[in-house]
């Protein structure tokens, strides 16, 4: 007889869940979905061991299991902690995470410049998203920002470490995808910062997925940086065969030129599948591509906000039938959901 397969059944904000033992709080959230799911600047579920740095996704724990249904003394880091059978969890409805979050945010914020206006991330920057949803119109630091000068990591990706949030996910990318690690944090406390050591370029195939895992503006694509904002683009996924990764991107368009390629992201965010140098920086024309359709862009985000792309996209959309069905489509399913 096939054996039961146990479930823990837990609560959050109200809503039940069932979930796998050694499920995180976290996981068990986006199996959930939607506003309830705590954010997450340090975890990222293709790297493994990552989390617990940031603590934007303090939640409550109002009952700690059936068995012992004591809550837990202090928030805890919902990407590391796992559920027990019977757990309740308050997020976005325990005024003390919302309190902590807002604590948390202005922490982040306290060596983070403010530059979002001359940054490539904007409009795609974690932290922007969650100052705006979190943050306090000022800060009460009286000291002067961490500065650092610019450091080139090889002749693609530049470390603006002035926006670095210490999130650790870039040195678990070069410790888990490339075979040495160059990279690391070096020192502690306020003195911390991301170094390549002797500042010897990060030279691997797979380097450039540390500029995708950045939830900041720390880490850009020099081919890129400066060139448009991002909601100036129109994004459309593509495939091609690649011999190194799985060559699924998203090439983000203005007019007919690709000015960047990235991995595809799902909706936290997360990269759908590492890419390798050559899909990111060498191959930027369409004919190296197959385009698949324009990418589905969450009806919130700003990179959705110039609909007249929908109406006069690049011709490559206007030129095929089917890129332009879909983008109609998109713009459409948009249009109701406002
Ligand atoms: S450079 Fe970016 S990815 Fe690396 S630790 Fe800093 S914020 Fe995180
Ligand atoms: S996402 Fe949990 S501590 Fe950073």
């Amino acid at each position: 007889m096939a054996e039961e397969v146990v479930k823990f059944k837990v609560t959050i904000d109200g809503i039940p869940v069932e979930v796998d033992p050694g499920t995180t709080i976290l996981n068990a959230a986006r199996q959930i979905g939607g506003d309830i799911v705590p954010p997450a600047m340090c975890y990222y579920s293709k790297l493994e061991g990552t989390g617990g740095k940031c603590r934007t996704c303090l939640v409550k724990v109002s009952k700690g299991s059936e068995k012992d249904p004591r809550p837990m003394p202090k928030l805890v880091a919902s990407c590391r902690t796992t559920v027990m059978d019977g757990m309740e969890v308050q997020n976005i409805t325990s005024p003390d995470v919302v309190e902590a979050r807002k604590g948390v945010v202005e922490m982040l914020l306290i060596n983070h410049p403010l530059d979002c206006p001359v940054c490539d991330q904007a409009g795609e920057c974690k932290l922007q998203d969650l100052g705006y949803e979190h943050g306090n119109e000022g800060t009460r630091y009286e000291f002067e920002r961490r500065t650092f000068e610019r450091i080139d990591i090889g002749d693609k990706i530049q470390l603006h470490m002035n926006r670095c949030i210490l999130c650790y996910r870039c040195v678990y990318v070069a410790n888990q995808l490339t075979e040495e690690r160059e990279h690391g944090v070096l020192n502690r406390g306020d003195h911390s910062e991301i170094s390549t050591f002797i500042e010897k370029a990060l030279d691997h195939d797979f380097v450039g997925n540390v500029i995708d895992v950045c939830p900041v503006g720390a880490l850009t694509d020099k081919t890129f940086r400066f060139k448009n904002r991002v909601w100036f683009t129109k994004p459309v996924d593509a495939h091609r065969n690649c011999p190194t990764c799985a060559g699924k991107v998203t090439l983000w368009y203005k007019g007919d030129e690709v000015l960047r390629v990235t991995g595809r992201k799902d909706e936290y965010g997360e990269v759908e599948d590492f890419i390798c140098n050559t899909c990111r920086f060498e191959t930027k024309h369409t004919s190296d591509w197959t385009l698949e359709e324009p990418t589905p862009i969450d009806h919130e985000s700003v990179i959705g906000a110039n609909h007249y792309l929908a109406f006069n996209p690049p011709s490559v959309i206007h030129e095929n039938k089917k890129l332009q069905l879909a983008n109609e489509e998109q713009l459409a399913r948009t249009e109701r959901l406002k």
